[in-house]
């Protein structure tokens, strides 16, 4: 018997031991940890369950047959985050590079299997070198089946992508279907084509980090969520991130208590709003003084600053935001943030999430770089995400809401439940200036008529109470009173049913 437990507790120090304590202090002179400092960072302490450590790769061709390490590069299980199930796998660099093997591939899907029937999120920590090229096909059928998966997934349990070192190839496409993906400066990469093919493809010289790097994908490309500095602040971010998920999309969104009254009024918002209309205001302001204790999360704060979109609660309950921001472009609608906001609202009506929207739009950014880049497509997007949405939709505008833009941000029009003004709400089919130039074309010569007009129409249309007076809006409230309000509509708004009419799937504006 001895023996017997003697050869287990053998087998478990070889799958511990990863690649060897060389492959282990190159991971580490990178600033990287191991895939099992990483999950004992990223889950509670001594939760987590361990699965597969003796699987090890088929393949005998190019030596590979003694090369085989216990786990094949790729620690798989499940544990909790703050008492939470999370279905986890975490890659692991110094058993051949992280590179994905059939055996390999084939523990991911397994612990994406189980996390489907239970309903629970899956979190993969990406550090993969690829498909593991000894294995050929085998591989790139491995990263089919995880494929399918994250798409089988999808709408299903949330699914996350921490990204820790390379991601290169079709290996990127996994995260892509991911529903976010965090990255790590400076450490990891994605991009489908590495700087050499680019090198000798299109003759750009790019280093790895301008290609795809955390910057270029939380700034340019919006492919990544998240930037953070090192391994250990992303995976505490991720936890503090996996406390406003839902398990599923058959979990209501996790409840957490709080001592911050739904009552509490903030005199400080009655003057957010500055008297000159074209003057910007923080809108973060505003979220972070309604949510409680001021704990927002922001998804992709970088990329197409003119929107804000994330994760607050309000009484306890997860609510995602999506906000235009003044301070950015006027807070208009472009590609960018259309895309970004769509992609938001579908993720939280997947998952039984409330969407507060908080509106000052001035319109959609004009010009041939947005109408070539398709902006009627894109602005589209957003439109049919709030339009086929169920979960409870609150409203406020706070300053403009004009044109097409007013319809698409979560209107009366759209099933929004509860729509809401400030007092310095201004909802028109165009700003006074704008308008007045139209109507009053034949005046355009004589600038002090130009004003009076221009004047009149500010005073007649540039408030909330056309649109209130058609019931529109449901009422005017005092800014200050803005959390109560949410808070009173989105609790009255917890039993909402609705159903959108069956068929397969819409067709959304890719
Ligand atoms: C097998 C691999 C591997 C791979 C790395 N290794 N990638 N083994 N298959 N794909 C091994 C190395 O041989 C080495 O083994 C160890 O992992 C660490 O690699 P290094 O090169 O020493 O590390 P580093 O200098 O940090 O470079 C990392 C790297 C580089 C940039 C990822 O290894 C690399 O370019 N690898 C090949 C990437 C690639 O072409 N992948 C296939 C792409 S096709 P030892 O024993 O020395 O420690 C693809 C398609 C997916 O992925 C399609 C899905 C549909």
């Amino acid at each position: 018997m001895q023996d017997i437990l003697r050869r287990l507790a053998d087998k478990r120090a070889g799958a511990r031991a990863g690649g060897g304590a060389r492959r282990v202090e190159a991971q580490h002179a990178k600033g990287k940890l191991t895939a099992r400092e990483r999950l004992e960072v990223l889950l509670d302490e001594g939760s987590f369950e361990e699965w597969d450590m003796f699987v090890e790769h088929r393949s005998s061709e190019f030596g590979m047959a003694d090369q085989k390490t216990p786990g094949d590069g790729v620690v798989t299980g499940w544990g909790t985050v703050n008492g939470r199930l999370v279905f986890v796998f975490s890659q692991d660099f110094t058993v051949l590079g992280g590179s994905l093997s059939e055996a390999h591939a084939e523990k991911i899907c397994k612990i994406m299997d189980h996390a489907m029937k239970v309903g629970a999120p899956v979190i993969g920590l990406n550090d993969s070198g690829g498909a593991r090229i000894q294995e050929g096909v085998a591989s790139l059928a491995g990263y089919a089946e995880v494929f399918q998966r994250n798409v089988e997934a999808s709408g299903v349990i949330p699914q996350l992508s921490v990204i820790m070192g390379p991601c290169a190839g079709g290996a990127v496409y996994s995260p892509a279907m991911t529903d976010f993906i965090f990255m790590v400066k400076d450490s990891s990469y994605m991009f489908v084509t590495g700087p050499d093919v680019v090198k000798t493809v299109t003759h750009e010289s790019v280093t790895h980090e301008e290609l795809g790097g955390a910057i270029t994908h939380t700034t340019r490309s919006g492919v990544a969520d998240l930037a953070f500095e090192n391994d250990v602040e992303a995976l505490l971010q991720v936890r503090r991130f996996v406390d406003f998920l839902p398990a599923s999309n058959r979990a209501a969104p996790p409840h957490r208590p709080t001592e911050d009254s739904p009552d509490r009024i903030e005199p400080a918002l009655d003057t957010l709003v500055p008297a000159n209309p074209n003057k910007p205001y923080d809108m973060k302001e505003l979220i972070v003084k309604v949510v409680d204790d001021g704990d927002f999360f922001e998804i992709q704060p970088e990329y197409a600053r003119n929107m804000i979109v994330g994760f607050g609660r309000i009484e306890g309950s997860t609510v995602g935001f999506v906000a235009n921001q003044p301070m950015v472009l006027a807070g208009c609608l472009d590609i960018d943030s259309s895309k970004k906001a769509a992609r938001f609202v579908r993720f939280c009506d997947c998952f039984n999430i409330p969407i507060v929207t908080l509106v000052d739009v001035p319109g959609f950014l004009p010009g041939t770089a947005q109408e070539y880049g398709g902006i009627i497509k894109h602005g589209a997007k957003l439109l049919f995400a709030y339009a086929e949405a169920t979960v409870p939709k609150v409203t406020l505008i706070t300053r403009k809401a004009y044109g097409g833009a007013y319809d698409v941000m979560a209107s009366k029009h759209l099933r929004g439940d509860v729509n809401y003004a400030w007092p310095s709400a201004e909802i028109a089919v165009m700003g006074p200036k704008g308008a007045v130039e139209i109507i009053f074309r034949a005046d355009l010569g004589d600038p002090k008529k130009i004003e009076e007009r221009t004047e009149e129409y500010r005073a007649r249309f540039a408030n909330p109470f056309v649109a209130a007076s058609r019931g529109f809006i449901d009422d005017v409230i005092m800014p200050s009173a803005t959390r109560p309000r949410l808070a009173r509509s989105l609790a009255m708004l917890r039993t909402k049913k609705l159903e959108n009419p069956w068929k397969k799937h819409a067709n959304i504006p890719l």
